[in-house]
């Protein structure tokens, strides 16, 4: 929690498999939601499919709109990619880097960066990931591990950009696993993540939010966004449920409704 706006965004992965349900899923949401998504900044981020359909239900409600991924160039011989430039006539934000595409199709820091850059460069808001994997984190490097994912990420990063950035901390462990992090190891990990905004760009870091994502419930959600350097949460597998996902956002607006006024760090 810190004096920005939170921000709740749903990862639907390869979810839900038809039209009609991706529909439902995104009307089931918004009838429970709209509300609340005038108090916390929510994303959804359907597969590439889907995301002209739910375009369609989301047009003229704050509930904004996500792909999962992108491509660095703008057009080309590329079969199958979707790029950046593409993105940006339907959606308003990209998920790039996330530990899936890095551990099933081989991404790495420097692909996540170029996606990055080409994301910003097409006006699109980003979702940064990053974060450890299990033997990592089990020999106490997890902070020196994003700490320099995020120093490749933010690579040649104007100052201007920095509005457009949102950095999610997952534990590559805590996603999809019901391991959720410890919000204390979530606290000092994301703190290191701070500190290397910081060190970039001075009190403008203060500009970029920080979410954590592994394992979110509507049961735990509250105990991140209490987090002073936590704004908000990046969900898969609870995502999916319009129910859960409401229980979510009205846990999250209970914390910054109950904490205006706390001083942010
Ligand atoms: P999870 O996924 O909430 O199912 O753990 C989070 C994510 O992959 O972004």
């Amino acid at each position: 929690m810190s004096h920005q706006r939170p921000l709740l965004a749903a990862n639907w992965k390869l979810n839900p498999v038809t039209a009609e349900a991706a529909a439902e899923l995104a009307r089931g949401v918004l009838g429970r939601g709209e509300r609340l998504s005038t108090e916390v900044d929510v994303v959804l981020c359907p597969p590439y499919c889907w995301l002209l359909g739910v375009a369609e239900i989301l047009h003229d409600s704050h509930v904004e709109l996500g792909a999962q991924n992108c491509y660095w160039e703008r057009s080309g011989a590329y079969t199958g990619e979707v790029s950046a430039a593409m993105l940006a006539g339907w959606c308003q934000w990209v998920i790039v880097g996330h530990s899936e595409r890095r551990s099933h199709f081989g991404e790495t820091d420097e692909m996540v960066a170029r996606k990055l850059a080409a994301a910003l460069e097409s006006d699109l808001n980003v979702i940064a990931c990053v974060g450890e994997q299990a033997d990592d984190f089990d020999s106490g490097r997890s902070a020196d591990t994003v700490a320099r994912q995020t120093d490749v990420l933010l690579g040649e990063m104007e100052l201007h950009r920095l509005r457009q950035l949102v950095i999610a901390y997952e534990p590559v462990w805590a996603i999809g696993s019901g391991r959720s992090a410890e919000p204390e190891h979530a606290y000092s990990t994301m703190r290191a993540i701070r500190q290397r905004l910081r060190e970039r760009f001075d009190q403008a870091a203060t500009e970029v939010r920080l979410l954590y994502g592994g394992s979110v419930k509507a049961a735990n959600v509250a105990a991140y966004v209490e987090l002073p350097n936590c704004d908000g949460c990046l969900i898969g597998g609870a995502s999916l449920d319009a129910l859960e996902f409401s229980r979510m956002l009205a846990a999250v607006a209970e914390v910054y409704a109950g904490a205006a006024g706390r001083a942010a760090e």
